[in-house]
């Protein structure tokens, strides 16, 4: 199918394939089985200046949007998910300092990350504040010139090898969602330090901890937007981020499709290749038609955003919610055309299937997909 990319999309498009062809496939179940970080991947994909799509050209990027983001992603994804994360979380770090940076921060801070010298990270979570994200324990305390940061965020993405950590903590717990703000907190700043490296089931290259703020005393001006702006900035950097979840999903489920497709044709049994038998050639019908549909959805939510549209919350939670469960459906799949041969890690759908579990549940779990769309949906009929 022709998805209408543009000349350079499609430019942005070839090179990532060729990049994830040459230099991630080749070494994708080795950093998955040494849960090894891809800084050599992260570099080349730097040089290839694949981190400078998504932003504008005042701050080093090339001036795209979500869609070029997309791309980037989807391919990364349909070849190694956990590299795909790794990237795509340089816009999850980057979004706050983008919506809500001053000019000078984001002068400071995006032309690095653009150049792939510096990976940021966004740290939200916590013990406490998963799905409830507002309920934030840690804090930050107003101090002469700076604010002093206590507490401790769980599950963060690039965490340990990012450097610069866009961070939501309360600043008056009285307030509620209205008390929390966003800071930018640099690697190596006193009394930050990062927990263990989790061991996750999934998108094992890609490095997730704890980030422990012990009086961590940072300058005044790192504070992004103003104080109680916190909880809009993670929300609108989420929406904005979702869609690229979506993408992410469509390669994951693409790559599976491709090796199912693939091993079909050419497993033979009963004197015949199994693609013969409508029990496996009807699974990949399924398979390449719900891809299809999940990507067209990728696809217009991020070309509608790039146009400028406003209220974006419920068609980002829908492009998450549809290509992640998607993806989930169509990698069980593919293991299953595979057989006992798919449940082996000599073959890469065992780790497709793992990794799109995470799909379902990071930026938001798609039960909290689910809620928002709802929510908007109520919003809308209560209004008639
Ligand atoms: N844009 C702007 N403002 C928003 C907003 C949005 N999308 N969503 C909510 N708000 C505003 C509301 O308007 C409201 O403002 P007012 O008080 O001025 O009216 C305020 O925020 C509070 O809104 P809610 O009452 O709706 O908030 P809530 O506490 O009920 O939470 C929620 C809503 C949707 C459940 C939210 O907590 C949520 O999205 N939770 C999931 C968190 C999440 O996605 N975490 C992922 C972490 S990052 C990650 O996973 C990264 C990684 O590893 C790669």
């Amino acid at each position: 199918m022709d998805h209408f990319l543009t000349e350079e999309q499609q430019m942005i498009k070839e090179l990532t394939r060729k990049i994830a062809e040459e230099r991630i496939k080749p070494v994708r179940e080795e950093l998955d089985e040494q849960e090894k970080f891809p800084w050599e991947i992260v570099q080349e994909l730097g040089k290839a200046d694949l981190f400078r799509v998504f932003l504008p050209e005042e701050y080093g990027g090339t001036g795209g949007g979500l869609m070029e983001l997309g791309v980037v992603g989807e391919e990364l994804a349909r070849v190694c998910s956990g590299v795909a994360t790794t990237f795509g979380v340089s816009s999850l770090g980057s979004f706050p300092i983008l919506l809500a940076g001053t000019e000078e921060q984001k002068q400071k801070y995006l032309p690095p990350i653009a150049a792939g010298e510096r990976l940021p990270a966004f740290a939200l979570t916590e013990a406490e504040a998963g799905s409830d994200a507002s309920n934030i324990q840690t804090t930050a305390v107003l101090d002469g010139d700076g604010y002093i940061i206590n507490g401790t965020k769980q599950f963060i993405t690039n965490a340990g090898e990012g450097e610069i950590y866009t961070v939501f903590a309360s600043i008056d717990r009285s307030r509620g969602v209205r008390g929390l703000a966003a800071f930018i907190v640099e690697k190596d700043t006193p009394g930050f330090s990062f927990g263990r490296k989790e061991k996750k089931m999934g998108h094992r290259c890609s490095s997730t901890r704890e980030l422990i703020f012990e009086d961590c005393r940072i300058p005044k001006e790192n504070l992004l937007g103003e104080e109680g702006d916190g909880f809009k900035v993670a929300m609108k950097t989420l929406d904005k981020s979702r869609p690229m979840i979506g993408a992410l999903a469509v390669g994951i489920a693409q790559g599976a499709y491709e090796a199912a497709a693939e091993y079909a044709s050419q497993r033979v049994q009963f004197g015949k290749p199994i693609i013969s038998f409508q029990g496996v050639s009807f699974l990949l019908a399924d398979m390449a038609t719900e891809i299809e549909a999940a990507r067209a959805l990728v696809y217009s939510v991020c070309r509608w955003i790039d146009s400028g549209a406003k209220d974006i919350s419920r068609a980002c939670a829908m492009a998450k919610l549809f290509s992640s469960d998607m993806a989930m459906r169509v990698t069980t799949n593919a293991v299953q055309i595979l057989g006992g041969y798919g449940y082996m890690r000599d073959y890469p759908v065992e780790k497709m299937m793992r990794d799109a579990k995470l799909t379902q549940i990071y930026e938001g779990t798609n039960q909290i997909q689910r809620l928002v769309i709802a929510s908007r949906i109520i919003k809308e009929y209560a209004s008639q």
